[in-house]
């Protein structure tokens, strides 16, 4: 009998143990995704300076706290008047924008340090990336059959790729980028914008009859398909042989031979993007992930409307569908507030506003840690800058690391920090993780 006990309770103690190393290794497992005490504060005072920065800055916008640490809604005043129909459903703009906070420092902060211009290693360094990323780029990519013959697929590509990324992060100190909005010709921010270190602009600008507006320098130019085809019309507006040209979409049979025959003097590249999910639509944030990229500081002109505008207008041409202003206007004051951008408008129009309460760089960065965790991001909470690379790729380089001599301050730190990698977001799968590339050594 006494046995029996004896043996029901070591079976008992056993049976406890495996339950509590069962629980322990689960919790384990858990371990970096974990969220400390730290973690949650940083989410709840990042929503505190969010709410007020918005109601001090978005002209009439508010935010409010949702479900979780992460949610936010931002609504207009009841009497905003939208102006937007869907054009399939016809329904009204609404007043009221669901976003996620953390979502958007998390994937927003990765873009300061990631490339975003496509280049040989990353194409190589890409489990088939030839096949599969490689010859979608290109425009009849069909035609290549997955690049079965590598040199014809490289063939098209090779006017467009260059081997390692021109533009590193914190290259350009102060950037500026410009939409296309009705609204800048509002306001003549011509000079301001010419004072930019480097100036991105969108698509086919005809702006020589407005730069009083809207400025004449030109650093980089985004294209999408239609304006890509016209290259050669695009590549005369400024500065011939300087200003560099950014495509959106695949490289055209066409565009290949107006670079070699018109001959187009101006750098060409392909972009490669990140993905922001539904919230982030449009092509004007295409623009600012590609300015922060490279830059300290990002300000945004001719992108937003203030209060009571008339109608989404572009000033050069038909306004188009797929333009959301309301939803347009409440996601760039999001990125405000996360200190990503800063706005400038007919309503902030004063070059030294300040952004008030805008979170300091410590507690973004801290928010930023806690929203990796919980969105159960590679790397997440790890001090190793390469942590968040699933993917990495050697690179024989030359020179210092691969950094050009000259280079800003910010810029070398940086990229001693990452101890020379060149990071790469992968498209569509912002969890998981980046394509780096790291020198051999
Ligand atoms: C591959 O493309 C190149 C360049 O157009 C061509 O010279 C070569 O014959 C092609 N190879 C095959 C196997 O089709
Ligand atoms: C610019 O002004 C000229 C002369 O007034 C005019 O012919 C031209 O159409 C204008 N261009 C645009 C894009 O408005
Ligand atoms: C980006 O790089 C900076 C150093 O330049 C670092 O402080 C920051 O934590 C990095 N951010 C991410 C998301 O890795």
């Amino acid at each position: 009998m006494r046995l029996l006990q004896l043996a029901f309770l070591v079976a008992l103690a056993s049976g406890l143990s495996a339950i509590l190393i069962y629980i322990t290794g689960v919790s384990d497992l858990d371990g970096p995704f974990r969220l400390s005490s730290e973690d949650l504060e940083a989410l709840k005072s990042l929503q505190i300076h969010f709410q007020k920065c918005v109601s001090a800055n978005g002209l009439g916008l508010q935010a409010v706290h949702g479900r979780d640490n992460c949610e936010v809604s931002l609504k207009f005043p009841e009497d905003t008047i939208p102006k937007w129909k869907d054009p399939k459903t016809g329904e009204l703009e609404g007043l009221s924008f669901d976003f996620n906070l953390c979502e958007a420092v998390a994937t927003w902060e990765q873009v300061r340090n990631s490339t975003t211009i496509l280049t040989r290693e990353f194409i190589d360094a890409l489990p088939n990336g030839w096949e599969e990323y490689a010859w979608r780029r290109i425009n009849k990519g069909v035609l290549l059959n997955g690049c079965e013959n590598r040199t014809l697929c490289m063939e098209k590509l090779s006017l467009v790729l260059p081997d390692r990324p021109p533009y590193t992060p914190r290259q350009f100190g102060r950037c500026a980028v410009i939409g296309n909005s009705g609204d800048l010709l509002k306001t003549k921010f011509g000079k301001e914008i010419d004072s930019y270190d480097a100036v991105v602009r969108r698509m086919e600008h005809l702006y020589r009859n407005f730069t009083e507006y809207v400025g004449t320098k030109s650093t980089f130019r985004l294209l999408n398909r239609g304006s890509a085809k016209a290259l050669d019309k695009v590549a005369e507006l400024y500065d011939k042989g300087k200003e560099v040209l950014i495509v959106k979409t695949t490289i055209h049979d066409i565009m290949n031979k107006m670079i070699r025959e018109v001959p187009i003097l101006n750098p060409v590249y392909l972009m490669l993007g990140a993905s922001f999910g539904s919230a982030a639509k449009g092509t004007g944030l295409k623009a600012l992930e590609f300015a922060l990229s490279m830059c300290d500081t990002v300000d945004m002109y001719g992108f937003t409307v203030d209060p009571g505008y008339k109608e989404w207008t572009r000033y050069f041409s038909e306004s188009r569908q797929g333009h959301t202003p309301l939803q347009g206007r409440a996601y760039y004051q999001m990125m405000e507030c996360l200190g990503l951008i800063k706005i400038h408008s007919p309503m902030r129009a004063d070059p030294n506003r300040v952004v008030k309460w805008v979170p300091s760089h410590s507690l973004i960065s801290a928010a930023r840690i806690a929203s990796e965790k919980l969105l159960r991001r590679v790397g997440a909470g790890s001090s190793d800058p390469l942590a968040a690379c699933s993917i990495i790729g050697k690179q024989q380089l030359k020179g210092k690391f691969g950094l050009s001599s000259g280079s800003r301050k910010a810029a070398v730190e940086h990229h001693k920090y990452v101890r020379g990698a060149t990071m790469y977001p992968l498209e569509h799968s912002p969890g998981h993780g980046l394509l780096c590339t790291v020198p051999l050594t």
